[in-house]
């Protein structure tokens, strides 16, 4: 994940006062969103320390995603053992920019506590699961957009396995996903409750997998308001049918949002692969804004998860790319750059 950076003052502060207004002074992104939101993943090691990295996301964007401070091993880290300081933090800082928050997340393989991961029988991880939910949603009762309930549960070996092998999985078998939906939706009605993954962005077997999974879910009247689909892209590999996706998932009568959008250059950042970075998030933003139902995010190079990918539209410098202005043009309904 990543943040959105660039501005006008920004420019200022990294170049001087003698410097030329940077031309991307008046882009502000989240206003050229609406009525969809422009996210970022927020990441406290960098938010208010980072002065730059602080500016770019306290002007670009309308919602955030904690990158790190929610997962079970940062907030529960000992067995109702609560520390929300770190994520409190980011939902301050986005009431205070008047920005949304997406939950992240409750039922994951990743980042777990060594007592969750290792140590439960089923019955007890199933009495921590629904206290960890129970307790989470209570203290941001009214304060949160959505969270994502479910994430990367989908197997990479559809169709021979739908689920993947993980301590959820394993204790519960298929009642994991449907149990941590019905968790969340008995403690608040509010929240958006969303099922997020990876590499399910074209029409292949594992978004037919999830496709059936959610089908079921709805049939069977599980709790389930949206699909986040991550985006984590190499340069040039878009799937042709990213849009005819998530139309497919919006006909369903659900949410989509591209919720991890980054696009790795896989090799140097030169004008060429920059040119190719700009169309891609074009492409993306853009089948996102053509689609009902639909919101978006992105994040910024230096603070990217992703190492040496110059994958977002922000370098290093906070100057905007070539990928900023073109996400600016397809908000704006204008043809691939
Ligand atoms: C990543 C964070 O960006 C890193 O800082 C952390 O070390 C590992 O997790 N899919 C997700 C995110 O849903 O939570 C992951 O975030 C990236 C992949």
């Amino acid at each position: 994940m990543s943040l959105f950076l660039c501005l006008f003052s920004l420019a200022l502060y990294s170049a001087g006062s003698l410097a030329a207004p940077s031309p991307s002074q008046n882009i502000i992104l989240r206003d050229l969103a609406v009525p969809r939101f422009f996210g970022a993943a927020a990441n406290t090691t960098f938010l208010f320390h980072d002065v730059n990295y602080t500016k770019v996301i306290e002007t670009q964007f309308s919602i955030f995603t904690p990158e790190n401070e929610m997962k079970w091993e940062s907030i529960e880290p000992e067995p109702n053992g609560f520390d929300f300081t770190a994520a409190d933090e980011i939902v301050r800082f986005a009431e205070s920019v008047n920005a949304k928050v997406r939950g992240h997340n409750f039922m994951w393989g990743n980042q777990l506590p060594p007592w969750v991961n290792d140590t439960l029988s089923a019955t007890e991880l199933d009495r921590a699961l629904k206290n960890h939910i129970t307790t989470i949603m209570d203290h941001y009762r009214g304060k949160l957009y959505s969270w994502d309930v479910i994430n990367e549960m989908i197997s990479d070996n559809t169709p021979n396995e739908t689920f993947k092998d993980n301590i959820w999985t394993q204790k519960f078998g298929e009642e994991a996903m449907p149990k941590a939906l019905t968790y969340a939706r008995a403690v608040d009605s509010q929240p958006k409750l969303y099922i997020n993954d990876y590499s399910i962005e074209g029409i292949n077997s594992k978004s037919d997998a999830l496709y059936s999974v959610v089908s079921s879910f709805l049939a069977d009247g599980v709790p389930v308001d949206a699909i986040g689909f991550q985006c984590h892209f190499t340069l040039g590999q878009i799937p042709d049918t990213l849009q005819e996706n998530l139309q497919r998932f919006a006909d369903l009568g659900l949410d989509v949002a591209i919720t991890e959008l980054d696009i790795n250059l896989m090799g140097p950042s030169n004008a060429t692969a920059l040119e190719q970075q700009a169309k891609d998030y074009w492409t993306v933003v853009n089948a996102c804004v053509q689609t009902k139902r639909c919101s978006v995010w992105g994040v910024s190079d230096d603070h990217s998860w992703i190492p040496n990918g110059s994958v977002l539209p922000w370098n290093a410098e906070k100057q905007p790319k070539p990928a900023f202005y073109a996400i600016a043009d397809a908000f704006e309904g204008k043809p691939e750059p």
